[in-house]
């Protein structure tokens, strides 16, 4: 592999919190290594069309604490195309990057797949997204304060529930995975969680929930992950077999995105974008950085976008344990 001299960093698909900690991480530690860094705009639609400027330790000052991305992001349709992607690798040649780190998920990691596969061009990926959904890493960047955020949300919901003695479907995002949902139900103290991972029975829940009265719960929640249908479809259904039940629904939609990253996600961005840069000077390529067991590892990109990261079944029967 050709010696690496100057990188480009960009962040791709939705934002995350601690997104900005990735980019400091990675510029700061590149430049500290010696190399030049290239700041590369709105995601790969920024790398095809140009929008690339070179950063110094001062363009990521005081980013560390911001939510969203200084680089801002985009969902390329371009760059899913072989002449996007071909812009997108002359633009490289023409700044003279000869690496690339990119920060997102799981469609923008398997772009930087196939880039690094056409040009061979290295590329480490890092985790971004609240979804929490790459496998062989434990937590991806953003995951801990989106969790944080609908954990307060739902804490304001329960007061207005109890105040009323109502149901709640509240909806989160996480895209075909439900660790948002099945984490906070757990840390907010709800009844139960409708997941993609595991099956739900709407008459084994509404029984659950009227058992919960009985024994004069004054409201009960159910979190419900955004895939099929999501808390619409529950409620509808909750609404119509069982219309005894008072059943409200809170979607909370992109709020979850947002805000200040917690002191988790800015140390975990930190420390995988100081990583991301090791590994480039180890000669890795077409790897995601992860964490597993507190500590940095590489994950081969295309076994960390198979959309298979399992949910532990001990959290599922920690819930509904808990939630009797
Ligand atoms: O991947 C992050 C995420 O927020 C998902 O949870 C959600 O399904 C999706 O992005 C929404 O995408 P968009 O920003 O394109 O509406």
């Amino acid at each position: 592999m050709a010696e690496i001299r100057s990188i480009g960093v960009l962040t791709s698909g939705g934002d995350a919190p601690g997104m900005n900690a990735a980019v400091r991480a990675v510029t700061r530690s590149a430049i500290y290594a010696g190399w030049k860094v290239f700041g590369i705009y709105r995601g790969y639609d920024g790398l095809i069309s140009g929008d690339i400027k070179e950063f110094t330790t001062e363009s990521v000052s005081g980013i560390i604490f911001e939510g969203g991305t200084v680089l801002r992001t985009a969902r390329s349709k371009e760059f899913m195309t072989p002449e996007g992607r071909r812009k997108a690798y002359d633009n490289c040649v023409r700044y003279g990057i000869d690496a690339l780190i990119v920060i997102g998920g799981n469609g923008s990691l398997a772009g930087a797949q196939e880039l690094a596969r056409e040009y061979g061009i290295p590329v480490i990926g890092l985790p971004g997204t609240i979804d929490n959904d790459l496998y062989g890493t434990d937590n991806t960047i953003g995951y801990d304060t989106a969790l944080n955020t609908i954990v307060e949300c739902v804490d304001k919901i329960h007061d207005t529930a109890n105040s009323h003695n109502r149901i709640f479907f509240v909806e989160v995002m996480g895209r075909d995975a439900g660790f948002l949902a099945q984490n906070s139900a757990i840390a907010a103290g709800a009844e139960a969680a409708i997941i993609p991972e595991s099956s739900t029975d709407i008459d084994q829940l509404a029984a659950y929930i009227e058992r919960g009265i009985r024994k004069s719960k004054r409201s009960s929640i159910v979190i419900v992950s955004e895939k099929d249908g999501g808390a619409m479809h529950y409620a509808e259904r909750m609404r119509k077999e069982y219309p005894e039940f008072d059943v409200r629904v809170s979607i909370l939609g992109y709020l979850q995105r947002g805000g200040r990253p917690s002191a988790l996600d800015r140390i975990l961005a930190s420390r995988m974008g100081v990583a991301a840069i090791e590994a480039l000077k180890e000669g890795q390529t077409n790897v995601m950085i992860g964490i597993d067991d507190n500590r940095m590892v590489y994950i081969p990109f295309a076994r960390a976008i198979k959309k298979d990261k399992p949910i532990d079944e001990e959290l599922i029967n920690v819930l509904s344990i808990l939630s009797i």
